[in-house]
């Protein structure tokens, strides 16, 4: 344990879990060492540029608050939340893809009716009919599904990130039908900035990135016996699809947004849960 230099200083780490009695901790911890002492050997930072790194983190966990999380932000933007997401929830072909959560989901938005507008009357924007059936891999639909649905308004914002918008404007909790069938009103979901004022905006930046998300509305459907889904639905046509900051489209997510003679638009979507 004296004199460690470049070629010996993981191993002498690694050593140091023989007494770790969590074994997952101690395949986590060893993986974890490993990549760090691999990173830094590859990479070769200057000290100038090891506490530049460390900084970044402190700002990131400056930042947090219970109304803002930049390290999901920045688990996002790398793709890494995503990987988890792919890696956590195989599904079979059929079941309805995941997407990530994102950092502005909030839980206890209020149950609402069944054909509820969830925009507030002031606020100006294409109003769109979602509707839908959740259905099991074998069809069937699936009575009493829950739908946990939110977006932003036409601003970009979600009612956490907005003074001028109520608690949950644009969230709402939904009880599929016997048919398996939910439906409600909302505004056309837009394409967003993710927030770029604190040191993950900072970071897309200096890296050459853009920070939008194609218009998308959230989704965690779920019911009892099933696996519940964590998802986006996703404007076909979006200028983002293909660019998506945080990785998170995938083609059968895409519904076409279709306007009626009203004026109003429409998008269907079915959910498929697969069960536990
Ligand atoms: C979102 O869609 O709400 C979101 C996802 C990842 C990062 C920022 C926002
Ligand atoms: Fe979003």
């Amino acid at each position: 344990m004296k004199n460690l230099a470049e070629k010996n200083m993981m191993e002498a780490v690694l050593a140091k879990l023989a007494n770790c009695e969590d074994a997952r901790l101690k395949e986590i911890s060893a993986s974890l060492i490993r990549h760090v002492h691999e990173f830094v050997r590859e990479i070769e930072p200057s000290m100038e540029e090891w506490f530049a790194g460390i900084r970044f983190l402190t700002e990131t966990g400056r930042i947090c608050d219970d109304k803002r999380q930049e390290y999901v932000l920045l688990s996002d933007i790398l793709g890494v939340s995503m990987l988890v997401d792919a890696i956590a929830n195989r599904k079979p072909p059929s079941a309805t893809e995941s997407s990530v959560l994102g950092p502005f989901y909030q839980a206890g938005a209020p149950a609402r009716e069944t054909g509820t507008d969830l925009a507030a009357a002031d606020v100006d924007g294409d109003h769109v009919h979602v509707h839908g059936k959740v259905r099991g891999l074998d069809g069937k639909p699936i009575q009493g599904a829950t739908l946990d649905v939110w977006q932003t308004a036409p601003n970009g914002l979600y009612h956490m990130q907005d003074q001028g918008q109520d608690e949950f404007h644009l969230c709402g909790k939904f009880q599929a039908g016997a048919d398996g069938g939910y439906a409600f009103d909302t505004l056309c979901p837009v394409s967003y900035s993710i927030p770029t004022d604190g040191p993950v905006g900072k970071y897309l930046r200096a890296m050459g990135r853009h920070p939008f998300r194609p218009a998308h509305i959230h989704f965690i459907v779920s019911a009892p016996g099933h696996k519940a889904v964590v998802t986006q639905i996703f404007t076909d046509g979006d200028e983002y699809l293909e660019s998506d900051a945080v990785f998170g489209v995938k083609n059968s997510l895409i519904a076409r947004f279709e306007r009626k003679g009203s004026g109003r638009f429409e998008v269907e979507y079915d959910f498929v849960l697969e069960k536990n």
